[in-house]
């Protein structure tokens, strides 16, 4: 990824933190699904928790409700994002700006490191994912949500069947998943199959989100050729998100 390609994720992120939450129902799904899983694991009191790509709060409201004696770090690339975070969980919490893929200015040692629906983003998701785990404690959980493989696969359908490329960046699955070596892993499934009015209403709800940013290299689509495709799915679109819950163990 150039480093302009981040910048306009930030710049998109950043410019879409006061509407994110209308348009973010599948991320508050997966949020809530997170936190029943680090709710349920084996972490003991939790003295320090950093959230990486926190956005608005989400996951991080519910963390700081079950751990309410825990240190909390909530790091979002995006400093309005964060901003965003802080009104919703308070000023318990310490707020900084990181980019999660490269942890800088972070002390170390969290026992629980958790993700909700950022690390798609991340350039080098094997890298990223090492760097992170080096900030575990002994003992200590990274637990995410990310995006997997079949994220979107009625969108690329629908660009196939007219011979369009299309701008889906391309996910891991389970089996191909970079874990870091030499680490405790695991990870699990699920198809979450959310309905659109419409093709129109599906991009509408991503760039709502900030997260219409295509992947590297992609050509837009011409103005002729997105209204044939949106014409190809009026009357009704349904997207699966796939979502990967992982977990590594230092
Ligand atoms: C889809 S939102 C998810 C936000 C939140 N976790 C939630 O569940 O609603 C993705 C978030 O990841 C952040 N993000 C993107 N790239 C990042 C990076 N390299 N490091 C940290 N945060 C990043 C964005 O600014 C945005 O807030």
């Amino acid at each position: 990824m150039t480093p302009d390609r981040k910048n306009r994720i930030v710049n998109a992120f950043s410019r879409r933190a006061g509407g994110y939450d209308m348009a973010a129902d599948v991320q508050w799904l997966v949020a809530r699904r997170l936190a029943e899983r680090i709710e349920a694991a084996p972490l003991g009191r939790a003295g320090r928790i950093l959230e990486i790509g926190c956005g608005t709060g989400f996951l991080s409201a519910q963390l700081a409700d079950a751990f309410p004696e825990s240190g909390l770090v909530l790091t979002d690339i995006a400093a309005s994002m964060l901003a965003r975070c802080r009104s919703r969980v308070g000023e318990r919490p310490r707020y900084q700006v990181v980019d999660g893929e490269r942890p800088e200015g972070l002390d170390g040692q969290f026992d629980l490191i958790a993700s909700n629906l950022a690390f798609q983003w991340f350039v080098d998701l094997a890298r990223g994912l090492e760097r992170l785990a080096a900030l575990l404690a002994p003992g200590g959980r990274l637990m995410f949500a990310t995006l997997g493989r079949e994220t979107f696969s009625e969108w690329r359908a629908a660009h196939q069947a007219l011979g369009f490329s299309c701008g889906t960046p391309l996910y891991p699955g389970a089996d191909d998943f970079p874990w870091p070596a030499g680490m405790v892993c695991q990870m699990e499934e699920e198809v979450i199959r959310q309905p659109y009015a419409d093709g129109h209403d599906f991009v509408r709800t991503l760039k709502g989100l900030g997260a219409g940013e295509p992947a590297p290299g992609h050509q837009p689509l011409s103005a002729g050729a997105m209204r044939r495709l949106l014409a190809s799915l009026e009357g009704g679109f349904t997207a699966s998100y796939h979502i990967l819950f992982g977990e590594i163990v230092a």
